[in-house]
């Protein structure tokens, strides 16, 4: 999808809007395969955190997903694949994710193991499927985040000795559709190249939805690392019948305040983060915020849980050193990753309608990238 200035371009950035939506001991998994979407089952829903089946949220998973094949088939040549969402990238950076030493019972869940230090990769992108656009353009911007080196069996199919555990989020605490289908319409509407159909962005989000669409993209930041993100959509947290459902965010530990630049350069984001990290590290808190109350319903993503309600929690510090990220080795690297909530152990599960349909999706549209562009498909090590 390209954007396009004019009078329709707040429903336009609408539909840039859909586009948001190393070091271990295990061997590493190469999954490049056909692309099917039909491969990849749903999860099992879990009643008793509240998960509800969708009607016919297999089939409107695998149409978004065919719709996304179709969309980059025809928007790329072979070898020049990006993401459908976020493709345009600030910057692959190596991190250290390291555990809070003492953490309270119901927190020390899954890899959330009290002072344990793992390496990672983070990822920091704008959301615009528009991989040309200049920084300064009101955008959502995204931080993914791949910790190397987890201990346990992941849930992805084919993919459980993995040793990786994937974190992302984007920078407004809400995701603008509860209903997959409303999902589904927009793309099939932003994409059809009609000026009629792209207008019907309002109506294929509703009020709500429409709302928090234009407030996730309505967003100018300074830095990537001193942004705050949120995981939108819930998570679970442990396992067994003490497991609860939280969300997750990350914000800078610096509390300097930092301003947009006075003349921003077309990729002052990526300048930013590389005259960061040239001068010294970077630090990030990442936080849990558990449900206190069942009207936080995990089926919602469009509620914010107010964090007056649910406060969040530090699990750990995302200590980012000093360092050269940007080289063209580091880049390919990067583009070659795939990041998916499903990236994960069964302790961190994704809930919900929105993470159910993205299991199936990110891993179709993952495998077309990369079969395109004949790179191979592996979690790194
Ligand atoms: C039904 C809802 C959604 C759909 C269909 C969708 C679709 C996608 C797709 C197709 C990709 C590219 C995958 C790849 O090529 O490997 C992607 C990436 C991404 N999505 Fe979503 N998404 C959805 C919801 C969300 C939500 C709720 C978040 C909130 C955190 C989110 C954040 C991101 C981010 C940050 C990336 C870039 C990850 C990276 O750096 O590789 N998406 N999404």
């Amino acid at each position: 999808m390209t954007y396009h200035q004019g009078p329709t371009s707040l429903w336009l950035n609408l539909a840039l809007m859909t586009a948001i939506s190393g070091c271990s001991n295990a061997e590493p998994t190469n999954t490049t395969a056909p692309a099917s979407p039909n491969a990849i089952s749903l999860p099992v829903i879990d009643p008793y955190l509240g998960e509800q089946l969708f009607p016919d949220e297999k089939a409107i998973a695998l149409q978004t997903s065919l719709l996304i094949e179709k969309t980059l088939r025809k928007q790329y040549r072979p070898g020049e694949v990006r993401r459908d969402a976020h493709p345009k990238s600030h910057g692959c950076v190596k991190a250290e994710f390291r555990v809070e030493e003492s953490l309270p019972e119901h927190l020390a869940k899954g890899m959330f193991i009290p002072g344990k230090t793992y390496q990672a990769w983070i990822r920091f992108s704008n959301g615009s499927s528009d991989a040309t656009r200049a920084d300064i353009k009101r955008d959502a911007r995204g931080m993914a985040i791949k910790v190397l080196g987890v201990p346990g069996q992941m849930i992805l199919p084919g993919e459980e000795e993995a040793s990786t555990q994937d974190f992302i989020m984007i920078n407004h605490p809400v995701f603008f559709a509860n209903d997959p289908g409303r999902y589904l319409s927009l793309i099939k509407h932003q994409g059809s190249g009609s000026v009629w159909d792209k207008l019907r962005a309002p109506f294929d989000l509703g009020a709500k939805g429409t709302l928090i669409a234009l407030q996730t993209i309505n967003k100018k930041i300074a830095n990537p690392v001193q942004t705050r993100y949120w995981s939108m959509v819930p998570y679970q947290l442990g396992n067994g019948p003490d497991r609860q459902a939280v969300k997750y965010s990350a914000r800078s530990c610096s509390t300097t305040a930092v301003s947009l630049p006075d003349k921003p350069g077309h990729d002052y984001l990526r300048d930013a983060l590389r005259s960061t990290l040239q001068n010294g590290d970077a630090c990030m808190d990442f936080l849990v915020q558990p449900r206190t109350s069942s009207r936080m319903e995990v089926e919602d993503s469009m509620t914010e849980w107010k964090e007056a309600d649910a406060p969040f929690y530090k699990v750990a510090t995302l200590h980012i050193p000093r360092q050269v990220f940007d080289t063209p080795e580091q880049n390919r690297f990067c583009e070659n990753l795939s990041f998916t909530p499903w990236h994960s152990l069964p302790e961190h599960k994704p809930l919900g309608v929105t993470n159910r349909a993205r299991k199936v999706i990110y891993d179709h549209v993952s495998r077309v990238r990369h079969e395109m562009n004949s790179a191979t498909r592996q979690e790194p090590q």
